[in-house]
């Protein structure tokens, strides 16, 4: 009897595997950028996610001045690395943005004030995977990701000088 559940437990387990190795080879998983993602990959992308974050995400304050300085730094750094695909202060799509699986956010519209910094820092560091969120760790250093966090944190509450060189950064790629 116990043996019987056994042998039923492991030919089901045998028949997923030979199932879903089939689907993967017969073209029956999407590998196009021009659909919705199904339930379960947004289920297991966003809870992968969270779950990745509130483990790795440093919970130490900005180390990087509340200045305005340092906002203008964080300001040329997005338009150079991030406007093509979050967009500029118009928050308007890019043929880029729009053809994206994820869709990347445009953050002048729906940005990530609300969100600690640590964890934004995080996220420009080690980018997201599965999506078009590249990592930057290599290539800018700790103080320019924090620029960048801090001007995400404050991008709805800017001061004149840098609220200035915010709204002169142009929308690109249309
Ligand atoms: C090639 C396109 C691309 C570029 C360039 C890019 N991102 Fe992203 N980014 C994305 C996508 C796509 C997502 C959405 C990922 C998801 O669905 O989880 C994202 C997500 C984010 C998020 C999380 C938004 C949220 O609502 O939680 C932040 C913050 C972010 N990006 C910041 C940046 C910064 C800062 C830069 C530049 C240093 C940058 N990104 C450059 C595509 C891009």
């Amino acid at each position: 009897m116990a043996r019987g559940i056994v042998i039923g437990i492991l030919a089901t387990l045998v028949v997923i595997v030979v199932l879903g190795y089939a689907a993967v080879e017969l073209g029956f998983m999407p590998a196009n950028a021009d659909g919705k993602a199904s339930k379960i990959e947004r289920w297991a992308a966003r809870t992968s996610l969270r779950a990745t974050i509130a483990r790795q995400a440093p919970r130490t304050p900005n180390p990087v001045a509340l200045t305005d300085e340092n906002l203008i730094s964080g300001i040329k750094l997005y338009a150079a690395n991030c406007a093509i695909c979050h967009g500029a202060s118009d928050a308007n799509r890019s043929n880029i943005a729009a053809g994206l699986y994820q869709s990347p956010p445009q953050l002048a519209k729906d940005g990530v004030e609300d969100d600690p910094e640590g964890v934004t820092f995080w996220k420009i560091d080690h980018g997201i995977r599965f999506t078009g969120m590249p990592a930057f760790g290599h290539t800018l250093n700790d103080t320019q990701i924090w620029q960048l966090a801090l001007f995400l944190k404050h991008m709805d509450s800017l001061p004149p000088g840098p609220d200035r060189a915010w709204k002169a950064v142009k929308s690109v790629g249309r």
